[in-house]
């Protein structure tokens, strides 16, 4: 396609030039080899530039399976990076976290969760931190609510990350797949 569109441009110049010639109008001559060259140059910049300098994907760059791909629409949706980063930084204050992430990590992420702000802790590698049943009492609610919920897997008292009891069952389980599948 990129070299369809070169050659057309390509011939259109030499079009141009030759009509230009033929009338021997210099102003013309300087405006419209000018313009041309600007389009190129654009073009150059912004498409084939960012094209040949991507970078490759990583080992954690890969492919969502389904239902993670669809627990991540919620993640986005519920606004969970407003509290959450999924970037490792190879800062001191980052130590800890696990790999320092790379761009090659977000091939497949759009739109990006970075995050800014560390309200909750990163979760880059969050995946096989916890059991999948954790994950489920965690987002129905984070803080125990009656005595029997102290001290079940994944209540957090005094937590402050609101409750997604509102979720249904199935959106919950992607999300699950989804937090799981962050290596
Ligand atoms: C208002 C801020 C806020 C929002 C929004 C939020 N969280 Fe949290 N999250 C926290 C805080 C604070 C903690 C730490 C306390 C805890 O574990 O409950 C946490 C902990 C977690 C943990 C455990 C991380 C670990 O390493 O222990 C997971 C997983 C998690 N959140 C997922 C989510 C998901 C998924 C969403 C969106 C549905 C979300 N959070 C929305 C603040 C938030």
């Amino acid at each position: 396609m990129y070299t369809a569109l070169i050659l057309f441009i390509l011939a259109g110049s030499i079009v141009c030039l030759g009509g230009i010639y033929h009338r021997r109008s210099v102003a013309l001559g300087l405006l419209v080899p000018g313009a041309i060259l600007l389009i190129i140059i654009a073009f150059l910049a912004t498409a084939v530039l960012p094209y040949i300098t991507l970078f490759p994907a990583t080992d954690k760059g890969v492919p969502y399976p389904e239902k993670a791909l669809l627990g991540r629409q919620i993640y986005v949706r519920e606004g969970c990076w407003y509290c959450h980063t999924q970037q490792v930084r190879p800062l001191r204050v980052d130590a800890g976290l696990g790999t320092v992430s790379q761009a090659g990590d977000y091939q497949y992420d759009y739109p990006h969760v970075l995050g800014t702000e560390r309200t909750g802790p990163d979760l880059t590698h969050v995946s096989g931190k916890y059991e999948d049943e954790w994950h489920r009492n965690h987002l129905i609610n984070p803080r125990p609510r009656t005595p029997e919920e102290e001290g079940m897997a994944g209540k957090v008292p005094g937590s402050i990350m609101p409750p997604f009891s509102y979720l249904s069952k199935e959106e919950i389980d992607n999300l699950v797949a989804y937090l799981q599948s962050l290596r």
